[in-house]
C-alpha cells in the first residue's frame, strides 16, 4: 500500500537524530487510556511480547469499538512515536477532504455557513486515516502481526461492551442525529433511544471490517470490499466520496515540532496540527518569566497573554503544510518571541481586537488520547478523533464504520472580513485532498531525570491543557497532578478567559478583571463536576527514583496502569 511513501517515510524515521543518548530502560511499562477495556487490551499485548507500538495498534482499535463517540476506523489522528534509541516521528493519519470538495461547499445561497452540513451526515466526513496508521505501525514498528493486535477489538465488537454514563451523555447530546440514520440507530441506540447503563452494544459488521483489515493489511479498507461499502453508503446518503478518494489516501510521516522550555526538551505534534507550534510558542513566551516566583493572579495573566498571542498566530498562519507554507521557524524564533513578549503589559490585559488577526474556531470538545511506555523505553502519545461526539452520525452501511465529521475543522468561509474587518483563515480553507487544521497535541517532555508522555481531547482547548500540564511538570509535579489540575483557557477570540469552577479564585478573578480581562466561569446544568473539560492520559518515568507513574483524568472514566 502506498509503497513509495512508505519507503520514503521509513528512511525518514531511521535518519532522525536521537533526542538523547540514554541507554537506561524504565523499570515498568505503563498505559493510560480513556477506557478501562482499552487499557486492559494494551496490558494483554505487552504481556504477549508486543512493544509499545503493538499496544498502540491494539488500543486504537479497541477505543474505536468501545468509545465510538470519540475516535474510530472512520476517523484519524496523530501518533507521536519514539523508539528506545530516542528516534522520534509523528504519523499523520489526519482525514483528507474528498476530491469533490470545494471551498464554498457549506455556504448557503445567502453565503451563510450551513453547519448542519459540515457537522452532520455524509458531507461532513473526510477520508479516514486511522486504518492506514495501524497498518503502517504494524509493518514498520511492531513485533506482532495485525491478526494478534486487532484480535481483542474484534472480540469486543463481536461480544459487545457495556453502555456507561459517559456513553449515555454523548448519545443524548447527538440523539437526533443518531436517530436520523437507521444503520446508526440500530447499533448505537436501543428502541431508537439512548440505551440504559449496562446495555450491551455489539458491532458485528465492524468486527468483520477489522478482521479484513488484519487479513489484507488494510487493502480491503482502502481498495476492497470495505471501501466499496463505505462509498456506496456515503453516496446513497447524498455524499461525494469516490473509490479513488480512499485509494489515494496517504498516511504522512512528519518530523515532530521540537523545542526547549527551561531545560525541558519538548517533542510535540507537527502540522496539520496547530498544537505543537502553538504549545511551543506559548512556552517560548513564558520562558521569559520566572513563573514559580510570580503570584497566582499575575501568573495567570501572563499565561493568558501568551495563549492569546499564540492562538492569534494559529488562526492566521496555520493549515495543511502540504498546501500552505507555515512560517514555523519564524513563529518559534527568539526574535519573534521577544517581540510578542515585549507587547505584554505586566498588569493590563491586551484586548484581542488591538492585535490584528482573525477569529479562532472553538472546535469540538471530543476526541481521545492514550499514552504508552514499554519496558524497553519505546513511547507512544496518540490523540485520535472522529471530531464531534459520534462524528457525522453516519454508520457507512455494511462496513459498520462510523464516519467522522472532521470537515468541520476547516474554515468554511475564508476570505470574509470578520467582526474586526480583517481577512484571514485562508490557510485553512477547504480544498480537495487537503487535511483540516487540528489542535491535537500528543507530547513528550524530557529532562535528564524525567520523561513525560501526555495529551488530551478537548478541541481548541487541547493545547492550553497540555500547556498547563507542562508548567506543572516543570514545577516538579507528577501525572496525577497534571491530569487533575483545574483548567483555564484563552484562545484570542472570543476575548474571554474560560475557567473551570475552581481554577481561578474569587480574589484572582477580581484582580484579573481589574487588569481588563473578561472571565467566564464554566457552568453546567448537571453541576460543577460537568463544568469541566478534557480527559488527559499521562505517564511519567522518573529516572532518578527509577519509578514509573501513570494517571487518567478524573473527569473521564479511563484507567491508568503501571505494569511491573
Ligand atoms: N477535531 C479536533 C481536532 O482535530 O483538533
Amino acid at each position: 500500500m502506498h509503497q513509495k511513501l512508505l519507503t520514503l517515510s521509513y528512511a525518514f524515521f531511521l535518519i532522525l537524530t536521537p533526542v538523547s543518548g540514554h541507554s537506561q530502560s524504565p523499570p515498568s511499562a505503563a498505559i493510560a487510556t480513556a477506557h478501562p477495556l482499552a487499557t486492559k487490551v494494551g496490558e494483554q499485548i505487552l504481556g504477549a511480547g508486543g512493544n509499545a507500538f503493538d499496544a498502540a495498534i491494539a488500543i486504537s482499535s479497541a477505543l474505536a469499538v468501545v468509545e465510538p463517540y470519540s475516535s474510530g476506523l472512520g476517523g484519524g489522528g496523530f501518533f507521536l512515536l519514539q523508539n528506545k534509541d530516542g528516534d522520534n516521528v509523528m504519523l499523520d493519519a489526519r482525514e483528507t477532504a474528498p476530491a469533490k470538495s470545494s471551498r464554498d461547499m457549506y455556504l448557503d445561497k445567502e453565503g451563510k455557513v450551513n453547519t448542519s452540513l459540515s457537522m452532520e451526515g455524509p458531507l461532513s466526513a473526510g477520508i479516514p486515516g486511522l486504518p492506514a496508521a495501524l497498518v503502517y505501525m504494524a509493518k514498520h514498528f511492531g513485533r506482532l502481526p495485525l491478526s494478534v493486535t486487532l484480535a481483542p477489538s474484534i472480540k469486543y465488537a463481536q461480544d459487545g461492551f457495556e453502555v456507561t454514563e459517559r456513553y449515555r451523555r454523548w448519545a443524548q447530546f447527538r440523539l437526533k442525529l443518531l436517530q436520523r440514520y437507521p444503520s446508526t440507530a440500530q447499533i448505537f441506540l436501543h428502541q431508537n433511544q439512548v440505551p440504559p447503563v449496562g446495555w450491551v452494544i455489539k458491532q458485528h459488521q465492524l468486527a468483520r471490517t477489522l478482521e479484513k483489515i488484519a487479513k489484507t493489511e488494510g487493502h480491503s479498507f482502502y481498495q476492497g470490499d470495505t471501501a466499496k461499502q463505505m462509498v456506496d453508503a456515503v453516496r446513497d446518503a447524498g455524499g461525494i466520496w469516490q473509490l479513488s478518494d480512499l485509494k489515494n489516501y496517504q498516511l504522512k510521516v512528519r518530523e515532530p515540532v521540537t523545542g526547549n522550555y527551561n531545560g525541558i526538551k519538548v517533542t510535540t505534534a507537527a502540522p496539520p496540527s496547530s498544537g505543537g507550534i502553538v504549545l511551543m510558542s506559548m512556552l517560548n513566551i513564558l520562558s521569559g518569566y520566572d513563573l514559580d516566583k510570580t503570584e497566582p493572579a499575575q501568573k495567570k495573566h501572563l499565561v493568558v497573554e501568551a495563549m492569546r498571542r499564540a492562538y492569534r498566530d494559529r488562526a492566521i498562519y496555520m493549515g495543511d503544510p502540504d498546501f500552505v507554507q507555515i512560517p514555523t521557524s519564524r513563529l518559534l524564533s527568539k526574535e519573534y518571541t521577544d517581540r510578542l513578549r515585549s507587547s505584554i503589559e505586566s498588569t493590563i490585559a491586551t484586548p484581542s481586537n488591538t492585535l490584528p488577526g482573525i477569529k479562532t474556531k472553538d472546535s469540538s470538545h471530543h476526541t481521545t488520547h492514550f499514552s504508552i511506555l514499554d519496558k524497553s523505553g519505546n513511547r507512544v502519545a496518540a490523540t485520535l478523533t472522529i471530531n464531534y461526539p459520534f462524528g457525522s452520525g453516519l454508520v457507512a452501511g455494511d462496513s459498520g464504520v462510523l464516519l467522522n465529521d472532521e470537515m468541520d475543522d476547516f474554515s468554511a468561509k475564508p476570505g470574509e472580513p470578520n467582526a474586526y474587518g480583517l481577512i484571514g483563515a485562508e490557510a485553512n480553507a477547504i480544498a480537495a485532498n487537503k487535511r483540516p487544521l487540528s489542535s491535537m497535541t500528543p507530547t513528550f517532555l524530557e529532562t535528564d531525570d524525567r520523561v513525560a508522555i501526555l495529551g488530551t481531547p478537548g478541541g481548541s482547548r487541547i493545547i492550553t491543557m497540555v500547556l498547563l500540564a507542562a508548567l506543572d511538570f516543570k514545577a516538579g509535579n507528577k501525572p496525577d497532578s497534571w491530569v487533575s489540575l483545574s483548567r483555564y483557557h484563552h484562545q484570542y477570540l472570543p476575548d474571554i478567559i474560560f475557567y473551570e469552577p475552581d481554577a481561578i479564585s474569587e480574589d484572582e478573578a477580581k484582580t484579573l478583571g481589574a487588569m481588563g480581562h473578561e472571565l467566564k466561569k464554566l457552568q453546567s446544568p448537571y453541576g460543577d463536576n460537568q463544568a469541566r473539560y478534557g480527559n488527559m492520559q499521562a505517564i511519567m518515568w522518573d529516572k532518578k527514583e527509577n519509578k514509573v507513574y501513570a494517571a487518567s483524568d478524573p473527569r473521564g472514566e479511563g484507567s491508568a496502569s503501571v505494569i511491573k
